[in-house]
């Protein structure tokens, strides 16, 4: 089988970290997420980190040539070798045009695009809590941890995202709408778009995924 690359696009808080790990589970597929990648490194304390933090505090991108290595020695490592899911990446045009060069011929690659209304997205971000350990993701209101500031997966301490206030999620929207919106024009032209309502439960928004995934292996 030719390696397979999924990736989600969708604004911020339109649940791409939340549906990306229960696909990965369901595809054996390791899951790389470019924000969970730079998460590690501020907490680790390395340089990548340290350069990454000023943007990532303020709602901006972190520019296009430190994102672009840390993902390519990612997917370099072996258990990307027959596909993996992209999770917020990539966000600019100068990145998609990069990945495509890097994946080169013989990868089936498919885009969903996670669509959610504006209203929707600010309540889930300012409700949002992180594990701190193991990323896991939950809501004070539509999922709460069954133990208060503990993470149900692995029983981590659960944080509020810096850039999850509310003034910053109105940054990273309009971030989004500017330099990530342009790449459903991008991918509908190749013909690898496909367009997923995730303004549903979370179990409706992953059925539909998971039939869009399984049509990409037929394809
Ligand atoms: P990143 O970590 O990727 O953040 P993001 O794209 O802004 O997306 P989020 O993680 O905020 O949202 P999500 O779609 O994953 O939603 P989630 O599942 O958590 O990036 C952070 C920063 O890093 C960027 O701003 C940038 O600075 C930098 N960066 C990262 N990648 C970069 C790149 N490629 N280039 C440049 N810079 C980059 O869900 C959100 C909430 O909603 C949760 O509480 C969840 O429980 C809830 N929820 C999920 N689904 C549903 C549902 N169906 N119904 C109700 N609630 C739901
Ligand atoms: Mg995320």
């Amino acid at each position: 089988m030719s390696r397979r690359v999924l990736i989600l696009l969708g604004p911020p808080g339109a649940g791409k970290g939340t549906q990306a790990s229960r696909l990965c589970a369901e595809l054996g597929l390791p899951h790389v997420s470019t924000g969970d990648l730079f998460r590690e490194h501020r907490a680790k304390g390395t340089e990548l980190g340290r350069r990454a933090q000023e943007y990532m505090d303020s709602g901006r991108l972190v520019p296009d040539d430190l994102v672009l290595d840390m993902l390519f020695d990612r997917v370099a490592k072996p258990d990307c070798a027959r596909g993996f899911l992209l999770d917020g990446f990539p966000r600019t045009l100068p990145q998609a045009e990069a990945l495509e060069k890097r994946l080169g011929g013989g990868t089936a690659v498919r885009v969903l695009d996670l669509r959610v209304a504006d209203k929707a997205l600010v309540d889930r971000l300012t409700g949002r809590r992180t594990c701190r350990q193991c990323s896991h993701i939950h809501h004070v209101r539509t999922s709460p941890p069954k133990a208060a500031g503990r993470c149900d997966r692995c029983g981590g301490e659960l944080y509020t995202r810096t850039d999850d206030e509310a003034a910053t999620v109105e940054k990273r929207l309009a971030v989004y709408r500017d330099q990530t919106q342009p790449l459903q024009g991008y991918y509908q032209k190749k013909g690898l778009l496909q367009e997923v309502d995730g303004d549903r439960n979370p179990d409706e928004v992953f059925r539909s995924l998971r039939q869009a995934a399984a049509g990409m292996e037929a394809a």
